[in-house]
């Protein structure tokens, strides 16, 4: 990937990559229809105009080996505090799995050496993880985002605008569906994202499982929040297509499909003689469009720069996290109402 010429005055971010896998290094190996590149913690870092990639650790030789080549850097190690204390990074995104981001971002942020983590989703495997990672970044002032990158997705920041421009009325109802059920480690980014349609805190919530017995089950779940938003999402194994998601308003809907290839825009045709039909409307294209991912470090340095939370923060993930285990709690009482904020901050959900 060849970095885009650093021909600005700006500061350029020192950054680095714990967890040199799948998401750290290996992601745009794969071409996936609808992903914008770079898609991969470490091309995104050599991509950013205002980042500049220096180390990386992994435990696993092979992949450090593979990250030396891919990027002709020396600066690899095992162990992730040697390489904060030798290399300094100002940003350090974390991509190991969701079992091992507690203990990674607690001693990152302890060390004082950071101003910021990027970390991966799910954000933790419980809610006292949650609130550790939370207070650890809060305690030493290191901004903490997670990967819901459709936070960082040009069409939903659209929609965003297009909701507040009323473009559809109020938002009464939230709808989705996906495939392959993993109401942890996929709920996690879809939640996350109807959370930022909903506008406020989920209620309640209210769940049954399809395939209870897998380590992340899916199945079918009710939300209601305090604004009296409802979402409902449903991913029992015998959904086949990929996800789809709608808000509708008052006066109109927004639909993604095709795991969010196309979108449509409904609003209610205003004439006397539509008898309340609805009209398709030409979704507007005024907006710039480039990788979730670099939208998301934009949003890492204006956080650090302008001393604020970024939209995908560390307390954005953890409502989604809190939302699976209020589906697991529900679950467990044969679909009974749950309601927030949960109490067992100690149950563990597990997932990739
Ligand atoms: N945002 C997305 O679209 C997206 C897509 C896929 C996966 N993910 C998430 O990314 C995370 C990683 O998934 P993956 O497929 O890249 O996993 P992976 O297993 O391919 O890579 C994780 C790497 O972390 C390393 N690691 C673990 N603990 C470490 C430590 N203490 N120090 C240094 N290295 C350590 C492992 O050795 C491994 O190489 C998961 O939480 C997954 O849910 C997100």
């Amino acid at each position: 990937m060849t970095p885009m010429k650093k021909i600005h005055s700006k500061k350029v971010y020192r950054a680095a990559v714990i967890g040199l896998g799948g998401m750290g290094q290996r992601a745009d190996d794969a071409y996936y229809m609808t992903v914008i590149q770079p898609y991969a913690h470490a091309n995104t870092y050599v991509a950013h105009p205002r980042t500049e990639l220096v180390a990386g650790s992994d435990k696993m030789p092979d992949r450090r080996e593979e990250f030396r080549k891919r990027h002709g850097l020396d600066a690899v190690y095992e162990d992730f505090r040697e390489m904060l204390e030798k290399e300094r990074p100002e940003i350090v995104s974390i991509a190991a799995r969701q079992v091992d981001h507690a203990s990674i971002v607690v001693p990152v942020a302890e060390s004082g050496l950071v101003k910021a983590i990027y970390c991966e989703k799910p954000m933790a495997a419980s809610l006292t993880e949650a609130d550790a990672m939370l207070e650890a970044c809060r305690r030493h002032h290191v901004v903490l985002q997670v990967n819901h990158q459709r936070r960082g997705d040009s069409v939903y920041r659209r929609w965003q605008k297009l909701i507040a421009d009323g473009g559809i009325g109020t938002v009464h109802h939230l709808s989705m569906r996906w495939s392959r059920g993993r109401f942890c480690t996929a709920g996690t980014h879809y939640f996350d994202c109807a959370n930022m349609f909903a506008g406020l805190q989920p209620e309640w919530a209210q769940a049954w499982f399809g395939n209870p017995v897998d380590a992340d089950p899916g199945g079918l779940a009710l939300f209601r929040y305090s604004n009296g938003v409802r979402l409902i999402a449903d991913c029992t194994l015998d959904i086949s297509h990929l996800f789809e998601f709608q808000v509708v308003g008052s006066k109109g809907k927004l639909v993604r499909y095709n795991c969010e290839g196309d979108w449509e825009w409904w609003t209610a045709d205003e004439r006397k003689e539509s008898q309340g039909t609805w009209v398709r409307r030409q979704p507007p294209v005024d907006y710039p469009v480039q990788s979730p991912m670099l939208t998301m470090v934009d949003d890492l340095i204006d956080a650090i720069e302008a001393g604020r939370e970024p939209p995908s923060s560390g307390d954005a993930a953890r409502k989604a996290l809190e939302m699976i285990i209020a589906l697991h709690v529900s679950n467990r009482q044969d679909g009974a109402r749950v309601r927030f904020p949960i109490t067992d901050r100690q149950l563990r959900i597990e997932s990739y």
